[in-house]
């Protein structure tokens, strides 16, 4: 049998990589987990019972719960990608046995998937859940092109957002995934690193294209 690949992408939110990930997946034929919504899903749960964020043992415990009924049709929720939802996530996934309990659902998708290979996006994918991943893309652009890109994104669904009220809320974001103790955002040592901020998702896609073509081509 041939050996399944496995793609890592990383990056702050609106970086683009979530764009990358499915068109990527979609081009080649490979199962795809976009993994800041099982982190969202969580959040969201929480907020539909409820449970405060400051009830670690409760949303340990829904952790567990949702990871024994997991489906990956559950991902596909638009509902989970608010601002509301992205602000609680980003202080849940700070609990190292909400993470711990997520790693399972992310190693089990990646090393048991039945497509040719397997794409996951999100923070700690080539550090963490991945490390051995045969390519480790960080996908990345400047906090105000990300602000920038998001607001427009808000405004076109007719949600009204200011450019300011963003900026600030992805700058706190991005500051909490990159500086938490536990499976901080950061590049893998041996991630290729792409800036988007000037670059359309065209131009990404033939760059990513050009890195797996060569990595590929030594396996
Ligand atoms: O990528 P997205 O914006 O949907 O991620 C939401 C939040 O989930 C992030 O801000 C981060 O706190 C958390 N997350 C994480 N590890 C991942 C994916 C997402 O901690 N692999």
């Amino acid at each position: 049998m041939d050996k399944k690949i496995i793609i890592a992408i990383d990056g702050p939110s609106a970086s683009g990589k979530g764009t990358l990930g499915r068109n990527l997946a979609k081009k080649l034929g490979y199962d795809y987990m976009d993994t800041g919504a099982l982190y969202r899903l969580i959040a969201k749960t929480m907020i539909d019972k409820g449970i405060d964020e400051k009830d670690t043992d409760k949303i340990i415990e829904l952790a567990t719960n949702i990871k024994n009924s997991f489906n990956i049709s559950q991902l596909s929720n638009p509902e989970l990608k608010t601002d509301t939802v992205g602000i609680l996530t980003s202080k849940i996934s700070v609990i190292p046995e909400v993470r711990n309990i997520l790693t399972d659902i992310q190693s089990n998708f990646a090393n048991h998937n039945t497509a040719k290979g397997a794409i996951l996006d999100g923070r700690d994918i080539g550090t963490v859940i991945c490390p051995h991943a045969d390519i480790k893309l960080f996908i990345t652009a400047t906090t105000e092109t990300r602000a920038a890109r998001r607001t427009k994104e808000l405004n076109e669904k007719n949600i009204s957002a200011s450019y300011e009220d963003v900026l600030k809320e992805m700058q706190e974001r991005d500051k909490r995934d990159a500086n938490r103790d536990i499976s901080p955002m950061k590049p893998a040592h041996d991630a290729y690193i792409i800036n988007t901020s000037y670059i359309d998702e065209n131009e990404v896609m033939k760059k990513v294209l050009a890195v797996i073509g060569n990595k590929l081509s030594k396996i």
